[in-house]
C-alpha cells in the first residue's frame, strides 16, 4: 500500500525514458538483403554495430526448421550452437527431430569481430548455390550476402565444396538497454505478415522498447519477412514463446496502465491488419500459383523450318517462308483478315500499320509490312514464352506481309510510363517492377534459350506490350539478330539500326553487337520507368552523360532525398525509397560504358525477382 504514491512517478519516469530514446540501439536491416551484389553497410547490412556494454554476451537466434535442418543435431551443426543448450531451451531431448516449419530458439555466444557483433559458423557450398541463396534460404536471413562476401576472401571464387565463414546476426545490449533491465537480445526471424507489435507480444516485451532496439518508430514500423528483428529480453526466452499463437494470449508482464490501453488499441489494429494481410497473401498466392505456371519456359519441339536460313532476298525466301509458316503457324487468307478488321477500317486501327482484328472470337493484332519478315518469322517460330509476343500466323498479299500476333489489350508500355502523357494513365511501383522483371525474363529467354541465341537490338518502351493483367511482352523482333549472325562480325559492312538514346556506346562507335546491347537499352528503359521521363529529357545541358546523372544521385550522403526529386511524381510519396536506390544502382551498372562490366540479363532477372518479392511485401504493409 505504501508504494501507491510512487506509481505515477514510476509511470512518468518510464514515459520519459521511452520518449527520450529517440536514437535506436541498432538499425533494422529493412529491404537491404535484396541488394545482393551491392556492397556497403547502410542499415546494418553486414551486421549489428559493436556498441554494447560488453564485447561479448549470451544471445539468442531463432530458426525455422526445414526438411534438411530439422533436428537438434542438424541445427546445432548448421548454426554452431551447443546441442545440449538447444535441447534444454526448447524442452526437447538431444536426439529429437522437430516438425517442419517449427520455430526453434538457438542460444549462441555473441561477440565483436571488428565492427560488428556476430557468432561464427561455416558452410560448404553445394552445386548451383549463391551467396543470396545461402543467406536467405539456408540461413533464413540470419546472415546476409553482404556479410558473407565481406568476410570471405575471394568471394567470387565459388565452387561446390568450398567452405565459407558465415557470420550470424546477433547483438549485445547497449548501456541504455542494460539500464532498463534488458539482459539479452534475440535475433527474431520475421515471417510473412508479422508486425513488431505481434512479435513483442509473443515475447511479452514492450512494443516501444522493441521499436527502439531496432531504430524503428510508430510511423516507421514496417518489417519484412526473412530479416532479423532484435527482441530485447529481460529473461531467457523459453519454448512456450515459440509455441504461443501470437494473438491468443495477453502479454505475461503487465505494462504500466497509461500506455497499455494505447498499446492494446495498437495490438487490435495490428491484429486486424495482420489478418487482412494473411487473406491478401492467400488470395495473392492462389492467383499467383496459376500465373506462375504460365511463366515456365515451354520450348516447343522444333516445328520450325530450316533453322539456319540466312538468305537476304525476301522473294527468294518466299516459298520457304510460306512453307515454314504452314508448319508453325496458321496461313491466313487476305479475306479472313479483311473480315477480322472490318476491311482494315479506321475503327480497328491501333497505330502505325497495326490493326486490331477479331479472329475466332479472340482479339489479334495484325501488322502490315512491306519489309523482310523472314528473320522475325524465323525467330518467333521457335519461341513460345509468355514474355515474348506470340505470332499466330501470317498472310502474304500483293507484295505485303500481314503478321498476326496475340493481342495485348493494354497497349505499349510507352503509353503508360511517361508522366506528361495526356490520359493520366499510370502504373504503381509494384506493377513497374513486375513489368521490368517480365521484360528481363523475355530477354533472358532470347539470350539464353533460343538456339542460336538472339539479341533483340531494339529494346524500348514502345516495343514492350502489356496484356490485361499488365504483364509485359517483348515485341517487335524485326531487328533481332542471332549472336552468330555473320554480318555483325564485320562492322564496316553494316549500318547502325536501333533507337537513339537506347543504343549502347560501343554499338554507336564501333558497331559492336553483343547481348550487352540489350542490357544497356534495358537499363535506359527502367530508368524511364522510374523517372516517368524520356531518356532525352533526363539529360540536362550541363550533364549529358546518363551515368554521371546517376552517380550524382547515388554518391550523395542522403541519396533518398535526392532520389525523390528524380522519381516519377506519380509514384510519390508511395514508393519504397530503399528499394528504389537499389534499382537505380542496377540501372547504373547496366549503362556502364564497358560492355563487359554490365551484368548479364540472367543476373538482372534474379535481382528483379527479389526486388519484386520485397515490393509485394512492402505494398502489403503500406496499403492497409
Ligand atoms: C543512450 O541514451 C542517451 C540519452 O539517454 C543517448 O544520448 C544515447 O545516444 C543513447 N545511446 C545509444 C547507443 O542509443
Ligand atoms: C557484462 O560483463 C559483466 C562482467 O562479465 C557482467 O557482470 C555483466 O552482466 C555483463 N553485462 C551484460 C549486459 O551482459
Ligand atoms: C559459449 O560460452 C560458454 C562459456 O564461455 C561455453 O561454455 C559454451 O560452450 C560456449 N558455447 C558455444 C556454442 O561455443
Ligand atoms: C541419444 O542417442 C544416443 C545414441 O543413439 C544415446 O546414447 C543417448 O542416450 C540418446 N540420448 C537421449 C537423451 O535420448
Ligand atoms: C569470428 O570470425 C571473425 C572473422 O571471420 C573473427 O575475427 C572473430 O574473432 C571470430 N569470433 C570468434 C568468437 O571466434
Ligand atoms: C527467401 O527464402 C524464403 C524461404 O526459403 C523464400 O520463401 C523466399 O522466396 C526467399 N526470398 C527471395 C527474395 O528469394
Amino acid at each position: 500500500m505504501h508504494l501507491f504514491p510512487f506509481i505515477p512517478l514510476f509511470v512518468f519516469t518510464l514515459l520519459i525514458l521511452r520518449f527520450s530514446l529517440v536514437l535506436g540501439q541498432q538499425s533494422y536491416i529493412g529491404l537491404g538483403t535484396v541488394a545482393c551484389p551491392l556492397k556497403g553497410n547502410k542499415n546494418s547490412m553486414r551486421g549489428y554495430t559493436c556498441n554494447g556494454a560488453n564485447r561479448s554476451c549470451q544471445a539468442y537466434l531463432t530458426f525455422r526448421t526445414q526438411p534438411i535442418y530439422n533436428s537438434v543435431t542438424k541445427i546445432s551443426t548448421l548454426l554452431s550452437s551447443d546441442p545440449f543448450e538447444i535441447a534444454k531451451i526448447n524442452s526437447v531431448s538431444i536426439n529429437d527431430t522437430f516438425e517442419v516449419n517449427k520455430f526453434v530458439i538457438v542460444p549462441v555466444n555473441c561477440s565483436c569481430a571488428g565492427e560488428y557483433y556476430q557468432t561464427n559458423t561455416s558452410y560448404v557450398f553445394h552445386n548451383a548455390e549463391t551467396y543470396f541463396l545461402i543467406a536467405n534460404n539456408t540461413f533464413e536471413g540470419l546472415t546476409t550476402c553482404q556479410a558473407l562476401q565481406s568476410q570471405n576472401r575471394n568471394p567470387a571464387d565459388v565452387y561446390p565444396g568450398r567452405r565459407i565463414a558465415v557470420p550470424l546476426r546477433c547483438s549485445c545490449p547497449t548501456m541504455n538497454q542494460t539500464e532498463k533491465g534488458i539482459r539479452y537480445l534475440l535475433s527474431y526471424l520475421v515471417k510473412w505478415s508479422e508486425s513488431v507489435s505481434l512479435i513483442s507480444e509473443k515475447f511479452g516485451v514492450n512494443f516501444m522498447t522493441t521499436l527502439e532496439a531496432n531504430s524503428l518508430s510508430l510511423t516507421k514500423a514496417t518489417i519484412y519477412p526473412f530479416t532479423t528483428l532484435l527482441v530485447p529480453l529481460h529473461d531467457k526466452p523459453s519454448n512456450s514463446q515459440t509455441l504461443m499463437p501470437a494473438q491468443s494470449t495477453p502479454p505475461p508482464s503487465s505494462p504500466p496502465k497509461q500506455s497499455s490501453s494505447k498499446t492494446w488499441v495498437y495490438v487490435v489494429v495490428v491484429g486486424v491488419i495482420a489478418l487482412i494481410s494473411v487473406l491478401v497473401a492467400v488470395i495473392y498466392f492462389a492467383c499467383h500459383a496459376k500465373t506462375k505456371k504460365k511463366d515456365d519456359l515451354v520450348i516447343l519441339s522444333s516445328k520450325s523450318f530450316g533453322a539456319t536460313e540466312k538468305g537476304n532476298d525476301p522473294n527468294e525466301n518466299l516459298s520457304k517462308i510460306i512453307s515454314g509458316i504452314a508448319q508453325s503457324f496458321h496461313v491466313y487468307s487476305f479475306e479472313e483478315l479483311q473480315h477480322a478488321t472490318d476491311g482494315f477500317s479506321p475503327s480497328c486501327w491501333i497505330k502505325g500499320s497495326v490493326y486490331r482484328g477479331v479472329i475466332n472470337d479472340d482479339f489479334a493484332a495484325i501488322k502490315k509490312t512491306g519489309g523482310d519478315v523472314s528473320k522475325e518469322i524465323e525467330i518467333l517460330s521457335k519461341i513460345n514464352h509468355s514474355n515474348v509476343i506470340r505470332l499466330s500466323g501470317a498472310c502474304f498479299h500483293e507484295g505485303h506481309w500481314y503478321l498476326v500476333y496475340e493481342y495485348a489489350s493494354n497497349g505499349a508500355l510507352s503509353e503508360w510510363i511517361y508522366f506528361n502523357n495526356v490520359d493520366g494513365k499510370f502504373l504503381s511501383w509494384t506493377q513497374r517492377m513486375q513489368i521490368a522483371l517480365d521484360v528481363a525474363t523475355g530477354l533472358d529467354y532470347l539470350h539464353r534459350f533460343t538456339s542460336p541465341p538472339h539479341i533483340h537490338k531494339d529494346v524500348k518502351s514502345s516495343n514492350i506490350l502489356l496484356d490485361t493483367g499488365f504483364r509485359a511482352k517483348v515485341a517487335n523482333l524485326s531487328l533481332a539478330r542471332s549472336v552468330e549472325g555473320e554480318e555483325d562480325q564485320f562492322p564496316a559492312t553494316r549500318h547502325i539500326v536501333g533507337t537513339r538514346g537506347y543504343m549502347a556506346p560501343e554499338y554507336l562507335e564501333n558497331g559492336l553487337v553483343s547481348t550487352k546491347l540489350d542490357v544497356y537499352a534495358f537499363g535506359v528503359l527502367i530508368l524511364e520507368m522510374l523517372t516517368g521521363k524520356e531518356v532525352a529529357s533526363i539529360l540536362t545541358e550541363d550533364n549529358t552523360d546518363l551515368s554521371n546523372v546517376l552517380s550524382g544521385i547515388l554518391g550523395e550522403e542522403n541519396c533518398y532525398e535526392k532520389l525523390k526529386e528524380f522519381m516519377d511524381p506519380y509514384l510519390l510519396p508511395n514508393y519504397p525509397s530503399e528499394l528504389a536506390t537499389f534499382v537505380v544502382e542496377m540501372i547504373h551498372s547496366c549503362i556502364k560504358k564497358d560492355p563487359a562490366s554490365r551484368p548479364n540479363v540472367h543476373e538482372i532477372v534474379s535481382f528483379l525477382s527479389r526486388t519484386l518479392d520485397s515490393s509485394l511485401s512492402w505494398e502489403r504493409s503500406v496499403n492497409i
